[in-house]
């Protein structure tokens, strides 16, 4: 059936709302729909052109859904070859390069500017436009012949179909990268885990090997963005005479540009820009491997031109590796706050991303096994988005290399270890005998989320147990100046004596969940020790509860209620908290927060918060009386979906329970005064 103008009229609307939105939530990175609303404006407009075939223009943002699989790749010369940087380590190495361009350009020109931009970690792609039309876009291959993946490409969101320019070019080529924000690999890999499916390694593969399938379906389903950095061939126009202003009139085309493109001269700029990038690398919304310093004039790079496939006029200066590959010295076993046992390689220190890493926790046997790491194997070391190292991979062992055991008896003090938990975790019996669990103890104590004791690390912990001026918690209270001027501590001095002592005596006022925290009862996290706190009202009536009334607390199950139960049945346990009030420990009543507009609902947090911990916003929706809970059900009233929310957010997809986003949760806790 022809359509009639009407609906004419209807799609050519949906398309322009839809291209606004992709250049909202792509370009501006300031979406005004949600995903949802996008997606019904998508299935509208889908819907009018698969009734209406002669409607679907070959621009369409449906086309994005991608078309048929192709058979084959098809290999496409380039007219001008992609070819690749040059890469520095140092500021010597990039004084070295700017020596290299002085010495070529004329001696009126020696004052050079740079554009200074991010070395995006993706896959180099080259896209083609006639008269400001996509036509196709190919890999870079060897350089000089790619393959056209323009089936994909044309799946991308962020990249233009039709370019915003009034008088477009005749010809436009432009080179970029390919790449998935970490958000969407996040996401995509917790999807694939859920089902069971096999992960990426990182935001890079799985971006390759999402623009190489033959079928668009898969790239269309997968979260690509594409980023523009330089134009190759321009016919039919007059393009600015710096990088800086092509990849503003790139923008203003449509193109999305990272936000980190910076113009300036000298080499004190670029160190500035490669320092400041570096710190804020973790933060970037994608991955990069270090930044890139590009000769400003077009003209003067036109006089530079080019030695052994790389721009003299422009270099990568790369960030230090952070992976790196050593040899396992010695498995040792460190004994925690419970007992716990944790594995720890000792490595032959190595540099890994600019730090010296020499220890790495193995967390527990399984992991071992599951990485097939043996004493004296070679492995590879990598720091991921997060500052702490691991052991990615064994490389090779030696023949006959003997693999880890658990030990029978404690490192430190010598008492029998017992399995727990399956055989899972390995625990120290020696308790309070046990030197290495009354040190962690002492530490968690006085931590920033327990007692808040500040300048009391472990360093001066250990010193005190040492010296025998504390042998638990409370003994803290009982420090004077003298006591620690006199105990002939290394280090420490008469202010350092004063400030501890101060510390210590602030910290005597405290709160009950804090306090009960800070005892470090198993299973008694801070939330938890919230709900005893807010059900019991004082630790009397808490230490005299047995098992069926402390299962009446939200968030104590069966297990935890028995830890707590036998925590405080033990006697040194009971004198240790006479000896705190002994010392003036108090705290304040129990705030009740006493409107609870969230009594009755349960809550559901799934993935990453970005503001509070998932803890930490547990604590405040106990507080406006909701059950805070770890599965999906029916019943959930809420749940909660931060960054990589997998398999509950399907749940509650599922099973039609109202989810909200971060922002949401905070601008209710704002409203409720608990931000
Ligand atoms: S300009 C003549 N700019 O780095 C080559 N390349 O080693 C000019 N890359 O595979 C390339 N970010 O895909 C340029 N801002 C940027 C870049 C960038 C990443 C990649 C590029 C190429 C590799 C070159």
């Amino acid at each position: 059936m022809a359509a009639s103008p009407e609906i004419v009229q209807k799609a050519r609307e949906l398309r322009q709302q839809l291209r606004y939105h992709n250049h909202r939530y792509y370009v501006l990175d300031d979406p005004e729909i949600s995903d949802d609303g996008y997606d019904r404006l998508f299935r509208e407009l889908q819907m009018l052109e698969t009734a209406h075939p002669e409607l679907s223009a070959a621009d369409s943002p449906t086309r994005r859904v991608g078309g048929e699989p192709i058979p084959a790749f098809v290999s496409v010369p380039h007219v001008v070859p992609m070819l690749s940087l040059g890469n520095v380590f140092s500021a010597e190495e990039l004084h070295d390069f700017e020596r290299r361009i002085r010495d070529r350009l004329p001696p009126d020109s020696r004052d050079i500017e740079y554009c200074a931009e991010l070395k995006l970690d993706g896959l180099a792609i080259s896209l083609i436009y006639e008269q400001g039309r996509f036509i196709y876009g190919a890999t870079r291959g060897d350089g000089t012949t790619g393959e056209d993946i323009s089936h994909n490409l044309r799946t991308i969101r962020n990249l233009p179909q039709v370019l915003d320019f009034t008088e477009p070019p005749a010809l436009l080529e432009v080179r970029g990268e390919v790449l998935m924000p970490r958000a969407g690999f996040l996401r995509l890999n917790a999807e694939a885990a859920a089902k069971g499916e096999k992960v990426f390694a990182n935001p890079r593969n799985a971006a390759a090997g999402s623009v190489r399938q033959l079928d668009p379906a898969i790239a269309a389903r997968r979260p690509l963005a594409f980023y523009a950095y330089s134009v190759v061939r321009a016919e039919g126009v007059n393009l600015p005479q710096t990088q800086f202003e092509v990849l503003q009139w790139l923008k203003s085309g449509g193109f999305t540009l990272s936000d980190e493109i910076r113009m300036g001269s000298g080499l004190a700029f670029v160190e500035q820009f490669y320092e400041d990038i570096g710190q804020r690398r973790e933060q970037l919304p994608f991955d990069i491997d270090g930044v890139v310093i590009k000769v400003n004039s077009l003209q003067k790079q036109q006089q530079l031109g080019f030695v052994s496939r790389e721009p003299r006029w422009a270099v990568a200066w790369k960030f230090p590796a952070q992976r790196a590959v050593t040899t396992v010295e010695a498995v040792d076993f460190q004994v925690g706050r419970t007992g716990a046992l944790t594995p720890v390689a000792r490595l032959r220190p190595v540099l890994v991303g600019g730090v010296t890493v020499s220890n790495v926790t193995l967390h527990n046997l399984d992991e071992i096994r599951r990485l097939g790491l043996h004493v004296g194997d070679t492995v590879e070391v990598m720091r991921a988005g997060d500052v702490i190292p691991k052991v990615d991979r064994v490389v090779s062992s030696l023949p006959g290399a003997m693999p880890v055991e658990m030990p029978c008896q404690c490192p430190v003090c010598g008492s029998a270890i017992v399995q727990e938990e399956g055989g899972v975790v390995a625990r120290c019996s020696g308790d309070y005998t046990c030197e290495a669990q009354v040190q962690r103890r002492l530490a968690h104590f006085v931590s920033r989320k327990a007692m808040d004791i500040d300048g009391l690390g472990e360093r001066w912990l250990v010193q005190l147990l040492d010296a025998g001026l504390v042998r638990n918690s409370a003994d803290l209270y009982r420090l004077t100046e003298s006591a620690l001027l006199e105990a002939g501590l290394e280090g420490m001095g008469e202010k350092l004596a004063a400030n501890i002592v101060l510390a210590i005596a602030k910290s005597r006022e405290t709160t009950l969940p804090r306090f009960l925290f800070s005892l470090g009862i198993r299973g008694v996290g801070e939330s938890t020790a919230l709900s005893l706190a807010e059900y019991f009202g004082d630790i009397d009536a808490l230490m005299q509860a047995d098992v069926e009334v402390l299962k009446q607390v939200p968030d104590v199950g069966e297990v935890s209620a028995a830890w707590i139960v036998g925590y405080f049945s033990q006697p040194e346990h009971r004198e240790l908290i006479q000896a705190f009030r002994d010392a003036g420990v108090i705290w304040k009543p129990v705030e009740r927060h006493h409107v609870q507009p969230l009594a009755g609902q349960t809550w559901v947090l799934t993935g990453a918060l970005t503001v509070f911990s998932r803890d930490e916003a547990k604590v405040r929706l106990q507080k406006l009386g909701a059950k805070v809970s770890g599965s999906v059900s029916k019943k959930t009233s809420v749940v909660v979906a931060g960054e990589a929310a997998g398999s509950k957010l399907e749940d509650a997809n599922r099973l039609g329970v109202a989810v909200w986003s971060e922002e949401q949760l905070l601008a209710m806790l704002r409203e409720q005064g608990l931000d």
